[in-house]
């Protein structure tokens, strides 16, 4: 069938959908959800059998709908309508929740119903559950509800659907969301921030000032302290702050100021964080699953985890800065194979985009982050005595897709999006080796291909283009334990010398061809000209990206119905 693909972006949902679409065979094209009369030429140009609204913020036209099934993916139980959907399931502590696929009609949210897919809830943020358990049950509902239209069969309208749990919720509002510092403990104030995250945030105040706050972690070490002062914040660690609750305290990753964007909580107040006391974890390298620890270690046998969980997978020169030098450390101990795990939602999306805005000078501080991700792949490159594994639990785009091509071997947790191209950012070129990591896998012909076109890969479509080496199981821990089980295969691998071995002198064969130094020096050289140069498109690209803009038009490479070469 030939399905357009209605949407407010294309987020890694609308992403994965339009994958698993044309992995079926059927003929994708995106439009963004600009204006009715845009929509309209869409449908006319690509003339679709089937619309799909993976994720919109408004109704679909009347002219649409009257005429064309649209399918519209609502991310909520049936009978669940609203636009905050997600957002009171978590704050009210549901144990289950699920996505449903309506047709759209007059009443949002309440046409037919073609497919339905439910999850257990975990407790934790609103874009995890979203990027994660509501994209599944999104795709496994959207498919069901192809093949039924295919098969020309009938909605359930609403009021048939037999125990249908879901009912009309309002719009949540700030004053639904707020936290009473005095009277709410910390999993009240952690399922408040975890609700509302990564938009809109929990409006509230630090330092007295206004400000919306995101990115909760708990103190398992002040639960159940009885403190006085609760509200106040009596602490830092790196870029998060420790606040007091009733009964103990949460961090708090990230921060907004009003007219600002999102930013680490240090950032967007570094005046009155700069004199807060450190709290310091135990030991930065063991894993402490009670307490706000962006990098971390684990060891097993053999096998070492490189945990990186960075807030949306964006890295900061600081960031790396940490992460070289943790890598640099990994290499010292006795392992044999290094997994680098990232985070549970996010690999790596490359250079951290909004610090870089907030900057004095941003096109120094583009600079210095790129360099830190190159100093950053480069030591991974460099690792003559382990079998190094990039293990993506979570979606990588950009810098990170290289970054994770810098190890041996790349696996994937089937499910994840991964965005290797740079294009999209105002023109970037990129480096982080790409020029010496892509060729080598998929050709040069491939790498331009792949670069050019800026297409998501699915975890599957990229082994079958050789990007990377693995697509392991979709469930999280699944994957995690599939993981261990292949890494302790290979250090236990009665060839791993040798294996070490043609790994140190195949770098040696590709060095004296041509040092990294040169890839390098020709990759800055282009980067430069994108930060320091005279077309200021990276750095528009960028303003607009972290201030969240409205799309003005859907870019060609998505919209191949705009295509002057397209034949309908
Ligand atoms: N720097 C800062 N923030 C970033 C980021 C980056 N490099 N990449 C993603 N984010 C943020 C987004 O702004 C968004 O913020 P929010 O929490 O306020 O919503 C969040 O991460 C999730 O991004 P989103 O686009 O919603 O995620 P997705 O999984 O749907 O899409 C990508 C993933 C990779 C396609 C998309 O995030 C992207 O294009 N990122 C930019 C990559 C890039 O150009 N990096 C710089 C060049 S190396």
């Amino acid at each position: 069938m030939r399905i357009l693909l209605l949407t407010h972006a294309f987020n890694s949902l609308t992403q994965r959908l339009a994958a698993e679409l044309q992995r079926r065979g059927h003929e994708t094209s995106i439009e963004f959800d600009i204006a009715d009369s845009v929509t309209e030429e869409a449908v006319a140009l690509f003339k679709p059998d089937l619309i799909v609204a993976p994720y919109l913020r408004r109704a679909i036209p009347e002219s649409i709908w009257k005429r064309h099934v649209c399918l519209v993916v609502h991310p909520g139980i049936v009978g669940d309508r609203g636009p905050s959907a997600l957002d009171w399931a978590l704050q009210e502590g549901a144990a289950e929740w699920g996505v449903t696929v309506l047709q759209a009609e007059a009443e949002m949210d309440a046409g037919p119903v073609w497919a339905t897919a439910t999850f257990p809830l975990r407790a934790a943020k609103k874009s995890s559950i979203y990027r994660n358990e509501v994209t599944q049950a999104a795709v496994t509902a959207v498919l069901q509800a192809v093949e039924k239209y295919a098969a020309g069969k009938a909605p359930t309208p609403l009021a048939d659907w037999a125990n249908a749990r879901g009912r009309l919720r309002p719009l949540m509002k700030q004053a639904d969301r707020a936290i009473d510092w005095q009277r709410d403990d910390s999993a009240t104030v952690l399922r408040k921030i975890n609700a509302a995250d990564g938009f809109p945030g929990v409006a509230d105040h630090l330092f007295g000032i206004p400000c919306h706050i995101f990115d909760a972690w708990p103190e398992a070490s002040l639960a159940g302290v009885s403190t006085v002062g609760a509200g106040r914040v009596i602490g830092r660690r790196e870029t998060a702050v420790l606040r007091r609750t009733r009964d103990g305290a949460v961090w708090i990753g990230h921060a907004r100021r009003e007219g600002g964007f999102k930013l680490p909580t240090s950032l967007a107040f570094p005046e009155e964080t700069a004199d807060l006391a450190v709290v310091p974890l135990a030991a930065w390298w063991r894993m402490d699953h009670a307490s706000w620890q962006d990098i971390a270690w684990e060891e097993s046998g053999q096998v070492g985890f490189l945990h990186f969980e960075f807030y949306n997978g964006a890295m900061s020169t600081t960031q790396c800065h940490r992460l070289r030098e943790a890598l640099a450390w990994a290499k010292t101990r006795p392992v044999r194979v290094i997994v680098l795990a990232g985070g549970a939602d996010f690999w790596s999306n490359g250079i951290h985009l909004n610090v870089i805005e907030q900057a004095e000078s941003p096109a120094d501080e583009s600079w210095a982050n790129i360099n830190a991700m190159n100093d950053l792949a480069l030591e991974l490159i460099n690792s003559g005595r382990q079998i190094t594994i990039a293990a993506l639990a979570g979606n990588a785009g950009a810098g990170g897709c290289f970054l994770a091509r810098a190890a041996d071997l790349l696996w994937a947790r089937d499910g994840v999006m991964l965005n290797p191209h740079y294009k999209n950012m105002g023109n970037l070129y990129g480096s982080e080796y790409w020029t010496y990591l892509l060729p080598r896998r998929v050709g040069e012909q491939g790498a331009r291909d792949i670069m050019r076109n800026r297409q998501p890969l699915t975890a599957q479509g990229a082994v079958e283009i050789g990007f990377s080496d693995a697509c392991l199981a979709g469930d999280p821990d699944a994957f995690r334990i599939d993981v261990a089980r292949r890494a302790m295969e290979i250090a236990a691998a009665a060839d791993l010398d040798q294996r070490l071995a043609a790994k140190r002198e195949r770098r040696a064969a590709d060095e004296a061809a041509k040092p990294l130094a040169a890839y390098r020096e020709e990759e800055l050289a282009q980067m430069r000209r994108n930060f320091y140069g005279f077309d200021p498109s990276y750095h528009v690209a960028r303003h607009h990206f972290v201030r969240k803009s409205l799309a003005s038009w859907t870019p060609r490479h998505l919209a191949r119905h705009r295509d002057l070469g397209w034949q309908g």
